[in-house]
C-alpha cells in the first residue's frame, strides 16, 4: 500500500501560478525577479497556513533555477530544481526560529553565510517563525542582515510581525499574505478531489473552507479528515455531523416560524436543536449570521457578500424576500443582544427562548406600527379635508 501522504504536503504549490490567493505578493516577486530588482531580506508575515513558507520555498527555488521560463516560473526540471524539490539542495537553509532560537544558532548560520554557493547564484535562508528569536539571537544576526554578501538572500517568516522589532523590520522588505477567501479555498479543495477522484458537493467543501477561517493548511487537514472519515464521497450531511456544525436548514425553518409567528414552532425546534448536542449560544450566532445573509440578499449590490455555495444562494434569497427590512433588523438586534448577555446568564436556555419569543412577536408589532401609520394618514387626511 501506498503512504498516505497529507494533502497539504502532497499538494503544496512548487511554482507562482499554483499558490492560491497571494497573486498580490507573488506578482511582485515575479517582478523583481524578472527585473532583478531582488531585496536581501525579506519578511513574509500573515496569519498561519496561507503559503508563506510555501511562497519562501518557491523564490528560492526560482532565482536559482538554470531554465528559468518565459513567465518568470521555476522549470522544476533541472537539476538546481530537482535538487530543491528533493530537499536535498546546499543552497537553500531553513531553520525553525521556534526550536532554534539560541544565540549560537545564529552564529553557526552567520558563519554558514560566508561561505559563497558552490552551484548556483544565490544561498537562500529561510528562518521561519523568526519572532522567536531570543533578543540576543537578533542582535547577533542584525550585522549580517545589514550588509550580507550578494550572493546571500534571507526570508523570514512569521505570523507575529508586531514582535518583530523596528531594527529587523526597517532591513527587509515586508510582504503581508492575505487570510484565503472562502471562494478560494473551495475552489482549491474541489481541485484536489479531481485529482484524488473523490466525489464532493459543493456545500460540503463550503463550509469545511468556512471553518478553516482563511488558512487552507487547516481547510486541507479537516478534509483529509472528513475524507478518512466518508471514503470516496464527501458529501453536506457527513460534513456537518463530523465538524458538528448545525445543519443550516435549521436556521431557515426558525426564521420561517418567527415570520409565521409561530412562537412554539421556534421553541420545538430550538429544544430539537439542544438535545443534539448543540449549544445554545453557538445557535445564537448562528441565527445572527442567517439574518445578517438574508439582510445582504436584500440589495443586488452586497449580495457578493453572501459567502455560501450557489446551490443555497437561491434558498437565501428565497427567504430574505419574504421577511421584511424592518423584521431583519429588529431580529438582528434582539439575536445580538441575546448573544452580548448570554455568558452572564443564569438561565441559558430561557434567555435564547425569550430572544426567539420576542422575535415571533416582531411582525405583529411592524403590522401594528404600519396600521398606527395609516390610520394617522387617514386622520390627517381627514384633517387636511
Ligand atoms: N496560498 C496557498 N496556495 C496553495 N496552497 C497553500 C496556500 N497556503 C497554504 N497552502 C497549503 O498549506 C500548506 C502549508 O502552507 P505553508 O507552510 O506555506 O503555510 P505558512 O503560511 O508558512 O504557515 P505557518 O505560519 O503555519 O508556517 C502547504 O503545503 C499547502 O498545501
Ligand atoms: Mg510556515
Ligand atoms: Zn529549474
Amino acid at each position: 500500500m501506498e503512504n498516505f501522504v497529507v494533502s497539504a504536503r502532497k499538494y503544496r504549490p512548487s511554482t507562482f501560478k499554483s499558490v492560491v490567493g497571494q497573486s498580490h505578493i507573488t506578482t511582485t516577486l515575479k517582478n523583481a525577479i524578472r527585473n532583478n530588482h531582488l531585496a536581501q531580506a525579506f519578511l513574509f508575515c500573515g496569519p498561519r497556513g496561507v503559503g508563506k513558507t510555501t511562497c519562501a520555498r518557491i523564490l528560492a527555488k526560482t532565482i536559482n533555477c538554470q531554465n528559468l521560463q518565459a513567465d518568470t516560473e521555476p522549470c522544476n526540471e533541472c537539476e538546481s530544481c530537482k535538487s530543491f524539490n528533493a530537499s536535498s539542495s546546499f543552497n537553500i537553509h531553513e531553520l525553525d526560529a521556534a526550536s532554534n532560537n539560541s544565540v549560537d544558532d545564529i552564529r553557526n548560520l552567520v558563519e554558514q553565510v560566508r561561505y559563497a554557493p558552490q552551484s548556483g547564484k544565490y544561498k537562500i535562508y529561510i528562518i521561519d517563525e523568526v519572532h522567536m528569536l531570543s533578543n540576543a539571537a537578533f542582535n547577533a544576526f542584525l550585522k549580517t542582515l545589514e550588509e550580507p554578501p550578494s550572493y546571500a538572500i534571507f526570508i523570514l517568516a512569521t505570523t507575529e510581525k508586531h514582535k518583530i522589532i523596528p531594527t529587523i523590520l526597517s532591513r527587509c522588505q515586508i510582504f503581508d499574505f492575505n487570510r484565503i477567501q472562502v471562494e478560494d479555498i473551495s475552489n482549491h479543495l474541489q481541485w484536489i478531489a479531481e485529482k484524488e477522484t473523490i466525489e464532493t458537493e459543493q456545500e460540503a467543501l463550503h463550509l469545511i473552507a468556512q471553518k478553516a477561517d482563511g488558512a487552507l493548511r487547516d481547510a486541507l487537514s479537516i478534509f483529509d479528515l472528513i475524507v478518512t472519515f466518508s471514503g470516496s464521497k464527501v458529501t453536506y450531511q457527513q460534513t456537518i455531523s463530523n465538524l458538528h456544525i448545525l445543519d443550516y436548514d435549521y436556521y431557515f425553518k426558525v426564521t420561517d416560524a418567527l415570520l409565521q409567528q409561530n412562537m412554539s414552532e421556534a421553541l420545538l425546534l430550538f429544544d430539537e436543536i439542544l438535545r443534539q448536542g448543540f449549544d445554545g449560544h453557538n445557535f445564537i450566532v448562528g441565527l445572527s449570521e442567517h439574518f445578517r445573509n438574508l439582510l445582504v440578499c436584500k440589495d443586488e449590490a452586497t449580495i457578493r457578500l453572501l459567502q455560501v455555495s450557489q446551490q443555497i444562494q437561491q434558498r437565501y434569497a428565497g427567504q430574505s424576500q419574504q421577511a421584511s427590512l424592518s423584521f431583519l433588523l429588529s431580529a438582528l438586534n434582539i439575536a445580538s443582544g441575546c448573544d452580548g448577555s448570554y455568558k452572564g446568564s443564569k438561565n441559558q436556555r430561557l434567555h435564547v427562548e425569550l430572544a426567539l419569543l420576542k422575535m415571533a412577536h416582531i411582525p405583529s408589532v411592524i403590522n401594528a406600527a404600519s396600521i398606527g401609520d395609516l390610520n394617522q394618514s387617514e386622520v390627517k387626511k381627514k384633517v387636511l379635508a
